[in-house]
């Protein structure tokens, strides 16, 4: 079954395929055959993935009218912000600010590892080098471990997307121009079950991000040079020598560049988190209060660190 990544089909086959996953309400997981495909494949895709992409560009789903996802994610800047503020203004009125800046999307969402902390015992093991860093999760503190978990906080995120709750979501969903089609993928009753309803909304986000090849195209220089068919300068290949060097920049300690052992292209990151000691933006409307402090981990956002 072969879907074009614009394109709605939907057969009764993947209709059967998608109401058998969902059944329960519970993941589970389709086979993600655009996260280790060549650039070049086909890309296989769902019809959840066709109706996420609708949702991810529908800035009808906010209480403003006038804010998608791809408003700050933005497809032509590789998921990231379309400019150069500091936090995206958002709200019911376009008018808030947020505290936190926008995260390209690229890459990270079909490999991120799930959250890990393994807790010092005591003080002076974490102050040891045997303390292992937080690792994994998506956000900036690693908070979510779920695309379809963290695709809820922007739709209900007063800054952002500013629903009251899931039923103003859902209500919103209604009466989408794909309303029939979300029917037709999810069941014609889906949205007499609001709880299942919005849970098959977020799925069909998630399945978007992870199944479409714009989120993860391997296309960079870098990921041709892996595959062979490129070579670098002899100017690239000292900065790579610098880079990788224990005794120089030792940039590849953190920012891994090795291909894994499945031999899936690097992404330039171990996914620890580490305190990078950055000063506060002036540009934050949050930092104008002294006792405000975005501590990542360990808060204001996370409260279980
Ligand atoms: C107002 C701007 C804004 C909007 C709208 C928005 N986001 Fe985000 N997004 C952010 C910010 C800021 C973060 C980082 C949040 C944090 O760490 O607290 C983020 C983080 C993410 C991440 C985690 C990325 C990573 O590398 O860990 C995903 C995935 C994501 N957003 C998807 C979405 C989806 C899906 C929507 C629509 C339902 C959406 N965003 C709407 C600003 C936005
Ligand atoms: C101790 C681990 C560590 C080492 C060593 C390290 N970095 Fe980083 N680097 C980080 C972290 C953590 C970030 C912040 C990532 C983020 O955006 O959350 C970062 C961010 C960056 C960014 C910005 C990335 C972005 O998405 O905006 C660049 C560029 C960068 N590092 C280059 C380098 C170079 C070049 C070296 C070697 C000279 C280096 N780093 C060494 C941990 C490290």
């Amino acid at each position: 079954m072969l879907f074009s990544a614009t394109g709605f089909t939907v057969s009764t086959a993947t209709r059967l395929a998608a109401l058998a996953a969902l059944a329960s309400a519970v993941w589970l997981p389709l086979p993600a055959a655009a996260a280790s495909a060549p650039a070049d494949a086909k890309p296989v895709y769902s019809d959840a993935a066709a109706l996420g992409k609708l949702m991810f560009f529908d800035a009808s789903l906010s209480a403003s009218g006038r804010m998608s996802c791809a408003s700050c994610h933005s497809p032509s800047h590789a998921y990231g912000p379309p400019n150069g503020l500091a936090a995206q203004l958002g709200g019911p009125d376009m008018r808030s600010q947020g505290t936190r800046a926008v995260p390209s999307l690229r890459y990270v969402l079909n490999r991120t590892p799930m959250w890990s902390h393994a807790q010092a015992a005591s003080l002076s093991e974490r102050l040891s080098e045997t303390d292992n860093a937080p690792v994994g999760g998506y956000g900036w503190d690693g908070r979510f471990n779920r695309l379809h978990d963290q695709a809820s906080f922007p739709l209900f995120n007063p800054d952002e997307m500013a629903n009251k709750d899931p039923a103003a979501v859902l209500a919103k969903l209604a009466q989408a121009p794909y309303a029939a089609r979300f029917k037709e993928v999810f069941g014609q009753n889906t949205f007499a079950d609001p709880t299942k309803a919005f849970a098959q909304a977020m799925y069909a986000i998630e399945r978007f991000e992870l199944e479409d090849p714009s989120f993860h195209p391997y296309t960079s220089k870098f990921d041709y040079y892996l595959d062979g068919k490129v070579q670098l300068t002899a100017q690239e290949l000292r900065g790579k020598k610098l880079f990788d060097d224990p005794a120089g920049g030792n940039c590849a300690s953190c920012h891994i560049d090795q291909s894994g052992v499945d031999g899936s292209h690097p992404l330039f990151t171990d996914f620890n988190f580490q305190a990078l000691g950055v000063p506060r933006n002036p540009e934050l409307r949050a930092n104008a209060d002294p006792k405000y402090f975005d501590m990542g981990l360990c808060g204001p956002l996370r409260t279980d660190q």
